[in-house]
């Protein structure tokens, strides 16, 4: 796609995902549609696609740019990931040859100022994918006492200064309700600015901001279940292909993939397996890859992707 969201490591996905003509693929994140539309492309004439997005308005704009072209070849239903093992058979894609995630958010959402994930926008603070369901971000703010904030911090965005922002939320609040993402960001510049030189590149209000957005989606959570998910659809020489952005997200897959490649899941303090649990995965990529200089400097939403792909075993 032209503008909006540039599709992050697009050749790789497409040269691990290996779609053929006639292949059933998932796209478990279409986003602004730019890795469906070049997975259609490779699957011409008759390959098919289920797109799903946890956001109505990433599916209503994927549906209004690629049906025209590419007709009931894409399916697109709106979803949170972790179903996939329910949507995915009732939309006629229970056993398939591909599947996507490109973790985390899109341009469309970061810069609309309605949805709260970007550091300027004027907007509420929500921060959901599904606006439909679940609690926006300026009620955690709002309920969480000083220590879970705190926690939330460290634990969902590794941050540093953890403890000093939640105290100054709460003061904040005692005060006036923290409801934009604008007064946020304004907050932590002022009470945790970080290293200027740091500060150019990255804003201080990154990881807080993660982390919100994390716990407002489950978005870990929602990753574990779906890879358990996702291995049980695919065809035996099937591909899954994961980009991540951050270390908590890209860890899980780590994990998950050496745990399916290893087999048994039994506790290390049993000496003979009892699991009965067989490798499911092959690792395509080892370790991961990452974006080039020159992706990152056309695209610096690209600069911590890390894709790792695996292919599913004959059982
Ligand atoms: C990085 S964007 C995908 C961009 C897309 N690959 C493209 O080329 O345009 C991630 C998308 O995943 C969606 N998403 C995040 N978590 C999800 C979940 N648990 N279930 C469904 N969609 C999710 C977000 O709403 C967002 O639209």
């Amino acid at each position: 796609m032209k503008e909006g969201h540039l599709p992050v490591l697009v050749e790789e996905v497409i040269t691990m995902l290996a779609p053929t003509p006639g292949s059933l693929q998932i796209d478990a994140t279409v986003g602004g549609g730019g890795h469906t539309e070049r997975i259609l492309e490779a699957t011409n004439p008759d390959g098919r696609l289920l797109g799903l997005d946890a956001d109505g308005a990433a599916i209503a704009r994927v549906d209004a740019r690629l049906r025209p072209r590419y007709g009931d070849r894409l399916v697109l239903r709106r979803a949170n990931f972790r179903e996939l093992q329910t949507v995915a058979p009732e939309a006629g894609f229970g056993a398939v040859d591909g599947m996507l995630f490109d973790l985390g958010l899109s341009s469309f959402q970061l810069g609309d100022a309605e949805r709260g994930f970007g550091f300027r926008t004027g907007g509420p603070l929500d921060m959901r994918f599904d606006t439909t369901r679940g609690v926006p971000a300026a009620e955690l703010l709002a309920t969480l006492d000083r220590i879970e904030l705190s926690a939330l911090f460290k634990r969902y965005g590794e941050e540093p200064q953890a403890n000093r922002i939640a105290n100054a939320i709460v003061a904040a609040r005692s005060t006036a309700p923290i409801t934009t993402a604008e007064e946020l960001a304004g907050l932590i510049e002022r009470v945790a600015p970080g290293n200027p030189r740091v500060r150019r590149r990255i804003h201080p209000a990154t990881r807080v901001f993660q982390a919100l957005r994390i716990a407002v989606n489950a978005e870990l959570d929602a990753l574990q279940e779906a890879l358990a998910g996702a291995v049980d659809l695919l065809r035996p020489g099937g591909r899954l292909v994961v980009l991540s952005y951050h270390s908590l997200e890209d860890r899980i897959v780590k994990r998950f993939f050496a745990s399916e490649r290893r087999g048994c899941v039994c506790p290390p303090e049993i000496p003979v397996c009892v699991c009965g649990h067989n490798p499911r995965l092959r690792l395509v990529t080892r370790p991961s890859l990452a974006p080039t200089v020159e992706e990152i400097a056309a695209n610096p939403r690209a600069r911590s992707a890390r894709l790792r792909a695996a292919e599913r075993l004959a059982a």
